[in-house]
This record gives C-alpha cells, structure tokens and sequence, in this order.
C-alpha cells in the first residue's frame, strides 16, 4: 500500500506542511489541503496554463507537478501576490483593462505575467504575444489582456 509523505515548505511566504500521495498534484495538494482555489485545473495536460504556480520563482503547471517533490520549496499562488487588501500592481491592471470575462484563466496569466514583467520590464507586444502563448483564455478576451500586461509594465516604470 503505498503511504503519504510529508512536505515541508513555504507557502506564500508561510510555513507549512502537508502528508500527500505520490500521485497527488500541486493544485490537488494546494485545494485539497489548503483551500486554496486559485490555480485552477481546466485542460489537466499541461496544455491551458489555468493552474499556473510559481515554485522556487519559476513558473510550472500545477495540474502535472506533484506535490511529492514540493519538500524544501516555495510555492506562490495567486492568492500570495496581494499585500493583505492591496492588491498586485498586475492583478490591479487586469481589473482595469476589464482583462476577463469569465475570470476561468485569469489566475494563470497574471502569475505568468509576473514573471513576463521579471524578465521584458517594458515588454513589446510581441514579445506579450510569445510570453503568454501558453496560457489560453476560452472567452478569447486576449486583447484586453495584453492592455492588462502593458499598462501593467507601464505602471512598473512610473
Ligand atoms: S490545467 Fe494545467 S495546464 Fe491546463
Ligand atoms: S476569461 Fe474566461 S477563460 Fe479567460
């Protein structure tokens, strides 16, 4: 019978600790044992970017990486971006280019973006376009999207 595991490792900036499976997945772990909803399972191959985290600052999809090899780590969600009610300078810039609509992928381009920002601080249009090639909205609300990620970096520059 195969038995549970326990991860140690900081949470958003917490630490904390989890038993999980050896088939478990970062967004089932986050969900499961955190109640944490916002890195989202859609595709579950890898494919969408909805479940997109950040660990160790890099991006990775959450619905392919298992917890199991979490131990050690650090884990951003989405829900660690805000300082307490101030939100993220992205996550603001998503709300004011109205960068949504059923609000399904959002968490994923904005921890994707978050990066974007890290390595292209005044990023072209193509280069948004390549960055986020990854990450598919449903209700195809790109070009609000990409106004998100340029008044974003704009803001970034004062
Ligand atoms: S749900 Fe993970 S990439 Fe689509
Ligand atoms: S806003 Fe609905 S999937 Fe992107």
């Amino acid at each position: 019978m195969t038995t549970p595991r326990t991860i140690r490792f900081k949470l958003n900036d917490r630490a904390v600790s989890a038993n999980v499976m050896p088939h478990e997945s970062i967004v089932e772990m986050l969900t499961g044992h955190f109640d944490l909803t916002g890195a989202r399972e859609s595709c579950g191959q890898g494919l969408c970017g909805c479940c997109t985290v950040h660990v160790d600052e890099k991006p990775v999809s959450g619905c392919l990486s298992l917890a199991w090899f979490l131990d050690g780590t650090h884990v951003r969600t989405i829900e660690g971006l805000a300082d307490g009610d101030k939100l993220d300078p992205v996550q603001e810039a998503f709300i004011e280019a109205g960068a949504f609509q059923c609000g399904f992928c959002t968490p994923g381009f904005i921890m994707m973006t978050k990066k974007l920002l890290e390595q292209h601080p005044l990023p072209t249009e193509d280069e948004i376009k390549h960055y986020l090639t990854g990450t598919l909205c449903r209700c195809s609300a790109y070009p609000e999207i990409v106004e998100a990620v340029k008044i974003a970096a704009a803001r970034a520059q004062g």
